[in-house]
């Protein structure tokens, strides 16, 4: 119910009286006025008058499931979605969430986390406030090699919500970071339970540094956020549902052909690595070329200098810019 009168209340614009409220939602007026306090308890400014009835008059800068609930505009994908105030990983909860049955596209979103997950083992730090932690579940049937390929659907609709909410161009460094001016402002992680050749399920988590105005001394030229980058805050709950509706759109087109023959060519235009030269990490030795872009099957394709063209698998290698991260 709070998700709805949310949404009435922010389409409205203005005043929308109490008996409106009622009747379109069924409930008696002591219920919304309650909702109303809720609302107001959580930071929203609600403006209550006789004989007019409600305005909002400012949002509240949070994550909850009505906030992002009333800006979520997709068919499926976050439409089941839980709001965890503090959590130990959204990925560990969304996993949890898949073994007890969620259906597909159910998303976790937090607070803060007590013990986000990075790649390689790494953590993800994770104070509250400022920052976007989001996982959500997918259940295709589709071969495990092609998991790998979500993380970068994720990372096309990151730098889509990006522009669409922030204004700023973010750039994917191949296979799962964005970067705005060769600094990271999201990670992407994506984890699956398999059976041999079946999926159960995928878990992609992603982490959006978005309102920080300042990061320790020893990542600061690494790391970066929305709000540093674009001088403003911007809005978690919108870029959530934003992420989540491109996402959609990605995810629909992969499965058309199970691949990213749809996708490669605006895939290569966010690319931030493309025709640069690129440091490839291969356990088995280091080796420089030039990115040209990715294959079908989301590979990222290194020239060597003999001319030769090597593709990298996601997950097995990593690649970074000969002169610093990007
Ligand atoms: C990376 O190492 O760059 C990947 C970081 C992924 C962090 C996100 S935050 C939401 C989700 N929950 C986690 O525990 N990790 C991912």
């Amino acid at each position: 119910m709070k998700t709805k009168i949310l949404t009435i209340l922010k389409e409205a614009g203005g005043f929308v009286s109490g008996q409106d409220l009622c009747g379109r939602l069924g409930v008696s007026r002591t219920a919304v006025w309650k909702v109303m306090k809720q609302l107001e308890e959580e930071g929203y400014k609600i403006e209550a008058v006789r004989n007019k009835g409600y305005r909002l008059i400012q949002v509240a800068d949070v994550i909850t499931e009505a906030e992002v609930g009333s800006q979520m505009n997709s068919k499926w994908m976050g439409r089941n979605l839980v709001y965890l105030p503090v959590t130990d990983s959204t990925n560990i909860q969304a996993a949890k969430l898949a073994r007890e049955g969620a259906p597909e596209g159910t998303l976790v979103v937090a607070e803060s986390q007590m013990a986000g997950k990075g790649r390689r083992g790494r953590s993800w730090s994770s104070p509250p406030g400022s920052s976007i932690y989001m996982s959500f579940l997918l259940r295709p049937d589709i071969p495990p090699y092609c998991a790998s390929m979500i993380t970068l659907l994720a990372g096309m609709a990151g730098a889509k919500a990006v522009c669409q909410v922030a204004g700023l161009q973010a750039l994917i460094k191949w296979p799962n970071d964005l970067v705005i001016n060769g600094k990271k402002i999201c990670g992407i992680l994506t984890e699956m339970s398999t059976e041999m050749e079946r999926i159960h399920y995928i878990v992609t988590g992603i982490g959006i540094n978005v309102n920080q105005q300042e990061f320790p001394e020893e990542i600061r030229d690494k790391s970066t956020s929305l709000w540093l980058e674009g001088g403003k805050r911007v809005n978690r709950s919108q870029l959530i549902a934003a992420v989540m509706e491109w996402f959609e759109t990605y995810f629909e087109q992969f499965l058309e052909t199970n691949d990213l023959s749809n996708l490669k060519e605006e895939y290569e235009e966010m690319l931030a690595n493309q025709n640069r030269e690129v440091l490839v990490l291969d356990p088995a030795g280091y080796y420089k070329g030039i990115c040209r872009g990715i294959d079908k099957d989301g590979e990222l394709l290194v020239e060597l200098p003999d001319g030769q063209i090597r593709p990298v698998l996601a997950g097995e290698v990593s690649v970074r810019g000969v002169y610093g991260y990007v």
